[in-house]
């Protein structure tokens, strides 16, 4: 597995991963390393090619992050991007300066018409996504200019010989009409990758590694019953069936009768061969958050809760020699300039349980995206329904719910959501939002229903579009949809008496309430 390997050298891009997922797109494999990997753990992986990615900085600056000149001499291909394209500008004597104009955005960019193996097959003319305030003012000797735009003399260059490439604009941002040709001919063309990479060996190869790795050792999961964890147990239980035991701990925080959805999926009478234990520990969870209101202690407070039953279920079980956890590979990037603001903390679980008995960690799915993770899903037979399933947070429910969490409001938004949830799915000819709930604002305000006088919470129906959850806009969900949802959710959900719809995108608004 693995043979064939293309490294993302990350110099603090916002767009790394989307490159990696981008070479993954054209069969061939590629991880996201940070700059500060040192040449000799480049050349002991082998790489068939190394993609250097933009990055904030500008390249004459002292402080900003470099490579050192010996990696152009290992033979093996290299494609620098945006800040990448400067670098390689600047290390090999170019010239690399501010522009007088700065690109942002959407820009034509005209091929000089020189061969051009990373160009191939592109129009003369063609829309790229640029966004520099560098530039390459000259490329450095022996490389050949090979496209310009209006504003920006060397919107590419290649040193064939060298097999060292560059573009000023970036191939793996969607807006760039061709750019998934051109990283196709690098990886395949330039790097001379097979693109022998697929889900389905990657799932076969992986079971019998989890095989062979657990030999006839017991392997411990917190299942959760979101994508992630999910996948990760039906990997597991076909390498190694009773061997594996799942934890689910029902918080109750979880949507309306999802505890039980999960239940009948991997309990005793579903289709899968291990060990599932459920704990429902509601009680306890909102024991724990009783007057607390800040959004990040509820946070910590439900990550920190679970690993607690979770532990206490562990103990019951004895020792086991690997405990198996669902990360994936965005989990795991590791950003070549270190971690941007926290506005929320996302992590499911504050961190490794302390008591568990256990030798070693087994993550299946720590290299696969997102999206990979689905389709090792469906290869591995769960259901759709599952697996397409819209990202649900970690703390639940816990941060839908503006304030305090009581057993009462959890009730609401549980039933709320049902409500809502199915008129989305019943309307027809509108876009499925990307992510949709309701949740509950702390506000109660005065309304009147027959002739009482109520005095109720208003709870808040939230729908939004996006490719990445890093930003977001508000679906258009049509008006006699809501106004249906609304009608059902004062008429069947007691304790409301008000229901809005958040317009707001994301930035200023996060999707989540808290
Ligand atoms: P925000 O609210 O930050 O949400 O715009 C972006 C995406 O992340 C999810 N989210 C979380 N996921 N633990 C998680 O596992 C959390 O604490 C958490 N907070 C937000 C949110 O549902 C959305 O998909």
């Amino acid at each position: 597995m693995n043979k064939e390997m293309i490294i993302v050298l990350d110099f603090g891009g916002q767009y790394n991963q989307l490159i990696a997922r981008r070479v993954r797109e054209c069969n061939v494999y590629a991880e996201v390393w940070p700059y500060t990997k040192s040449l000799d753990e480049i050349k002991a992986a082998n790489p068939k090619g190394i993609i250097f990615t933009g990055g904030p900085n500008s390249v004459y600056d002292e402080a900003s992050p470099h490579y050192e000149k010996a990696i152009f001499n290992l033979g093996i291909p290299i494609l620098g991007i945006c800040y990448g394209s400067q670098l390689v500008a600047w290390t090999l004597g170019g010239e690399v300066k501010t522009a007088p104009v700065s690109e942002y955005g959407r820009t034509q960019v005209m091929l000089e018409g020189v061969k051009s193996t990373l160009l191939r097959h592109v129009s003369k003319k063609t829309s790229v996504w640029m966004s520099h305030t560098d530039y390459i003012a000259k490329a450095p000797e022996g490389f050949v200019v090979t496209s310009h735009t209006k504003d920006c003399p060397v919107a590419s260059m290649e040193n064939k010989e060298r097999k060292i490439y560059a573009t000023q604009f970036h191939p793996e941002v969607m807006h760039t009409e061709e750019g998934q040709t051109m990283l196709r001919n690098f990886v395949l063309d330039i790097c001379e990758c097979k693109g022998d990479w697929r889900m389905d060996s990657f799932v076969q190869n992986k079971i019998a590694e989890i095989r062979e790795k657990v030999g006839d050792g017991k392997v411990l999961l917190a299942l959760s019953g979101g994508v992630d964890s999910s996948v990760a147990a039906v990997m597991l239980s076909k390498a190694v069936g009773k061997q594996l035991t799942c934890v689910f701990v029902d918080q109750g925080l979880l949507r309306k009768d999802e505890g039980d959805e999960v239940e009948a999926i991997f309990g005793p009478q579903g289709a899968y061969d291990l060990n599932f234990i459920r704990v429902n520990a509601a009680e306890r969870f909102y024991e724990k958050l009783k007057g607390v209101e800040e959004p990040e202690r509820k946070r910590k407070i439900i990550g920190e809760e679970f690993i607690r039953v979770f532990e206490e279920e562990a103990k019951k079980i004895g020792a086991v020699d690997f405990l198996a956890q669902g990360t994936i590979y965005p989990d795991v990037i590791e950003s070549g300039l270190g971690k941007s603001a926290v506005i929320k903390s996302h992590h499911n679980v504050g961190g490794l349980p302390d008591y568990v008995d256990f030798k070693e960690i087994i993550e299946p799915l720590r290299m696969l995206f997102k999206d990979e993770v689905r389709r090792a899903g469906l290869e591995l037979g769960l259901p759709e329904k599952l697996v397409f399933r819209q990202p649900f947070p970690g703390p639940g429910l816990g941060v839908r719910i503006v304030g305090e969490v009581t057993a009462e409001k959890v009730k609401i938004v549980q039933e709320a959501d049902a409500i809502f949830r199915e008129e989305v799915a019943n309307a027809t000819g509108i876009r499925q939002p990307n992510q949709y709930f309701a949740a509950l604002s702390n506000m109660r305000s005065v309304g009147v229903m027959g002739d009482f006088r109520t005095y109720d919470y208003a709870v808040v129906l939230r729908a939004v579009n996006t490719s990445d959850f890093m930003t977001a806009d508000c679906t258009d969900i049509p008006f006699a949809v809501l106004q249906k949802t609304m009608n059902r959710i004062i008429n069947e959900v007691k304790g409301v008496n008000r229901v809005m719809y958040d317009l707001t995108s994301k930035p200023p608004g996060t999707i989540e309430l808290e």
